[in-house]
């Protein structure tokens, strides 16, 4: 069989402790369907920059396209402000590798409760793609005068009609591939954002583009609303950096824990290695306490396989993590289980090689 080299990061707090169970668990199926993994991790953290002053190495990145794949846990520490952290770690590597497309499954899963009352679990099933290199998370911006009465805070949202453009046509190609081919665009095109209007021009030309297609929009306000008490409209949904952002929390809110979302941020084009992580962060409140839940990083690991081409082996990763929602003893806390983060590991496994 094939191999394939991963880039591990596991960063900081929970990233500690999941990215081993997501990799255990990827190598559990790599071992049932007959390909191979070899991994190079990455201490790259907040405690690196502790003791280093660097969040990565100069040549961090030139060391990461070396790779099918990049594994990542979650960045961000108290111990180092967050903005040197996302900015010398997480970001970059968003950037630098092109990596536009921010791909976020939401599934009610067997097994598992939304907080909506009767939900059941094809009604809810969408994809949140979001934009991930541009938008409202600009480098155009600053602050001035710190400390004074004249403190000015800055920053200029740039939507580029090639990188809103991109991301369109990577959302009506989703689309393409699921049973009801539908777009939603998240927007605030009622003029008071500048960006959004030209926002909507783009989707409607990519509309355009794609017949096939049926397309919505709402206005982001309204859309929060909606997956609240409507999450059976959507089927992929289509957002700027900061609102795809805040869907992607929101809507495994609504899918039962921020605790079992994956994402994958997709370079498409295939030119640098794209990367996977959980949509959770360090978790500080609960990291060291061994009772995170490791879902999140494991449905990460299995779309990782499928991006490779190992659809078979997610496929087995996905149904071991449904196995184990069964019952409370394989689930943990937040999914209203009793398992520590290694007992649910542990069922993963198990059930991995079934
Ligand atoms: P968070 O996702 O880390 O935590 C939010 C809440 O969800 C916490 O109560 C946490 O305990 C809970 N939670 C998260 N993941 C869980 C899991 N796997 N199992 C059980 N409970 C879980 O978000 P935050 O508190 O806003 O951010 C904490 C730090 O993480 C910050 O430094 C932030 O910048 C960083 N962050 C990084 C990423 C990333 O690297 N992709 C994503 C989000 C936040
Ligand atoms: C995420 C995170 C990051 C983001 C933060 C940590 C910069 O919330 O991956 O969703 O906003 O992109
Ligand atoms: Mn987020």
């Amino acid at each position: 069989g094939k191999t394939y080299k991963i880039a591990s990061i596991p960063g900081d707090g929970i990233g500690k402790e999941v990215i081993p169970v997501g990799q255990r668990a990827a190598e559990a199926a790599a071992a049932k369907h007959g390909f191979s993994l070899t991994w190079t991790e990455f201490d790259w953290s907040c405690e690196r920059y502790v003791e280093t002053g660097q969040m990565m190495p100069d040549d961090g990145i030139a060391q990461v396209k070396e790779h099918d794949a990049i594994y990542l846990g979650a960045v961000g520490w108290p111990t180092v402000e967050d903005h040197v952290s996302l900015w010398g770690l997480l970001i970059p590597l968003r950037r630098e590798l092109d990596l536009y497309a921010n791909v976020r499954p939401v599934r009610l899963l067997k097994g598992v409760q939304s907080p909506l009352a009767n939900r059941k679990p094809e009604e809810i099933d969408f994809i949140v793609v979001r934009e991930n290199v541009e938008g409202e998370y600009s480098e155009i911006g600053g602050r001035l005068y710190r400390g004074t009465e004249n403190e000015v805070a800055v920053q200029e949202a740039m939507f580029t009609r090639r990188g809103t453009d991109r991301i369109m046509d990577y959302a009506f190609k989703v689309a393409k591939q699921r049973k009801r081919k539908h777009v939603t665009s998240a927007t605030k095109s009622n003029g008071i954002v500048h960006t959004m209007p030209f926002w909507d021009e783009r989707f409607a030309a990519a509309g355009k583009r794609h017949p096939e297609i049926e397309t919505s929009q709402y206005h982001i306000d309204i859309l929060t609303a909606h997956f609240v008490q409507h999450p059976d409209w959507f089927d992929v949904v289509v957002g700027s950096n900061l609102f795809g952002d805040i869907l992607s929390d929101l809507g495994p809110a609504v899918a039962g824990s921020i605790g079992i979302a994956p994402a994958a941020n997709i370079n498409p084009e295939g030119v640098f290695p794209s990367m996977f992580e959980p949509v959770h962060g360090s978790a500080p409140d609960i990291a060291g306490k061994g009772i995170a839940n490791p879902v999140a990083a494991v449905w990460t690991a299995a779309i990782m396989l499928e991006h490779l081409g190992e659809t078979e082996a997610a496929k087995t990763l996905e149904a071991a993590i449904e196995a184990t929602l069964q019952a409370p003893e394989t689930k943990t806390a937040d999914l209203g289980g009793t398992a520590n983060t290694e007992q649910s590991a542990t069922a993963i496994i198990e059930a991995i090689n079934g």
